[in-house]
């Protein structure tokens, strides 16, 4: 039998290798509700322009009522023949409201112009359910932050220990770009915010259905201004694409970090029990496959956006069905996100932090050496021989095996005279943290200032 929604003019089917890569509906079928919330919306456009009367008006919504109750509850699914989810529920209307009626409402829409909305809804209603669970992960992450606010660990650039910085302060610089990645969603949604219903195929309609009143009904700001871009663009689908990718990207970080805290070399955290897995064959085994798992989707989640990016590029206008293309990677997207979130959040609040250790180590490595070259510059020294005489008492220390502190006074003096005793009143963690006040530093007034200011951001978002 030929397509039931193109076969007029075909002499027969679709060979069934053809019907086999056409289908969508294994992975469009999310979007039935959004489907049938736009033919809602289509029904009273139809009928205020005329083209149902009110009685056709209410037995058309009813039967789409009882379609929308019988996807819910499964009876009414894709069949194999149905090539798209558009398809589907045009049959399933057509057996419930019967073929006169039900074959009238998809005049002045198209497939093309239908997907490319029901695209957004999806996406809109999904950047909530992700900005959700985005915004608990930034929640333990405070919480933590709250907690080792003044808990020094060794800072590190090169992954070489550099300066002591505090936890709380590590852990709100994970805070700031998830808090970047909710404010994209929070400036993407006015993007998203516009309808293409109406713009048919391509070139609009000539029913005079009024775009902009089946955009407000589903939930939209307006309707867009140009049927082409309507019904050919997906940048607004990349750009939510992208900002998934680089939440994925922002945790993988952080979850790289943990994976290293964790091992026994560092011994920086212990994960909680619930939050890690165990070896089949090595009993002594706790490992972070939460961290390993955010590691690992992240580059699917770049591997979504690049695909789907690939599929835009060079794609003449308008509507191609290389289109058909975008769903999936979006899909994945949100489907992987919205499983490792939870997961993740649930990993960071339960995870705890063995302080001791990272004190132990924070001042290990010359980490303080900047301080003495800044003790020097605050007598006057200019910074390039601070520099200098600092990197010679590093030299001397390490000859010796000694930490910054241990020369004697006149081991200091044989450096250079200008490193007084007094120098060792800045070679302390606390002292070094507690010096770095200006703003954005990591002196604990700054670290707390930031426990009270990013809540507040987040609560704007
Ligand atoms: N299933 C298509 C998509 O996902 C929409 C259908 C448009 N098909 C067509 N032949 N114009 O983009």
């Amino acid at each position: 039998k030929a397509g039931s929604l193109w076969g007029g003019r075909f002499a027969g089917g679709p060979s069934p290798a053809l019907a086999e890569l056409s289908r969508s509906t294994q992975f469009d079928w999310v979007l039935a509700p959004y489907d049938l919330a736009g033919s809602h919306a289509h029904a009273r456009a139809l009928a205020r322009a005329g083209y149902l009367t009110e009685a056709e008006l209410h037995d058309m919504l009813a039967a789409l009522d009882e379609l929308g109750r019988r996807v819910a509850s499964g009876a009414f699914t894709a069949r194999p023949e149905d090539e798209d989810v558009h398809s589907a529920l045009e049959r399933g209307l057509i057996e419930i409201a019967g073929p006169e009626l039900g074959g009238k409402l998809r005049a002045g829409r198209s497939r093309n112009d239908q997907i490319a909305t029901l695209v957004r809804m999806y996406a809109r209603d999904h950047a909530r359910t992700i900005a959700g669970l985005v915004a608990h992960v930034v929640d333990a992450l405070v919480e933590q932050a709250d907690r080792h606010a003044a808990d020094p660990l060794p800072g590190r650039t090169h992954m070489q220990s550099a300066q002591p910085v505090l936890l709380g302060h590590h852990l709100l610089a994970h805070v700031w770009p998830l808090l970047r990645d909710l404010d994209r969603l929070a400036d993407w949604r006015d993007r998203v915010d516009v309808s293409p219903y109406g713009s048919g195929a391509l070139a609009g309609n000539t029913l005079g259905l009024d775009p902009q009143a089946v955009a407000e009904d589903l939930g939209f700001a307006s309707s867009v201004e140009n049927s082409i871009d309507g019904t050919a663009s997906r940048d607004v689908i990349a750009e939510f694409s992208f900002i998934l990718a680089m939440i994925g990207i922002d945790l993988s970080r952080l979850a790289e970090e943990i994976i290293i805290w964790n091992t026994a070399e560092f011994g920086f955290v212990t994960l909680d029990d619930g939050y890690s897995t165990g070896s089949s064959i090595m009993p002594q085994k706790k490992n972070p496959d939460i961290a390993e798992l955010a590691r690992g989707k992240s580059g699917r989640l770049i591997g979504d956006l690049t695909g789907l990016l690939a599929t835009l590029k060079a794609q003449p206008l308008a509507y191609n069905r290389d289109l058909q293309e975008d769903k999936e990677p979006v899909f994945d997207q949100v489907g992987q996100l919205e499983v490792l979130l939870p997961a993740f959040a649930g990993m960071i609040a339960t995870a705890r932090f063995n302080t001791e250790r990272m004190a132990e180590q924070a001042p290990k490595g010359f980490s303080l050496a900047t301080d003495v070259a800044e003790w020097l510059v605050k007598r006057g020294v200019p910074f390039r021989d601070a520099h200098q005489i600092s990197g010679r008492l590093v030299s001397f220390c390490e000859q010796h095996g000694m930490a910054l502190d241990e020369p004697t006074d006149a081991q200091y003096a044989s450096i250079d005279p200008r490193l007084t005793p007094g120098v060792r009143d800045v070679l302390t963690v606390r002292g070094s943290v507690d010096a770095r006040t200006g703003r954005g530093g990591t002196a604990l007034v700054n670290v707390r200032e930031q426990i009270r200011h990013a809540p507040q951001v987040l609560a704007g978002l």
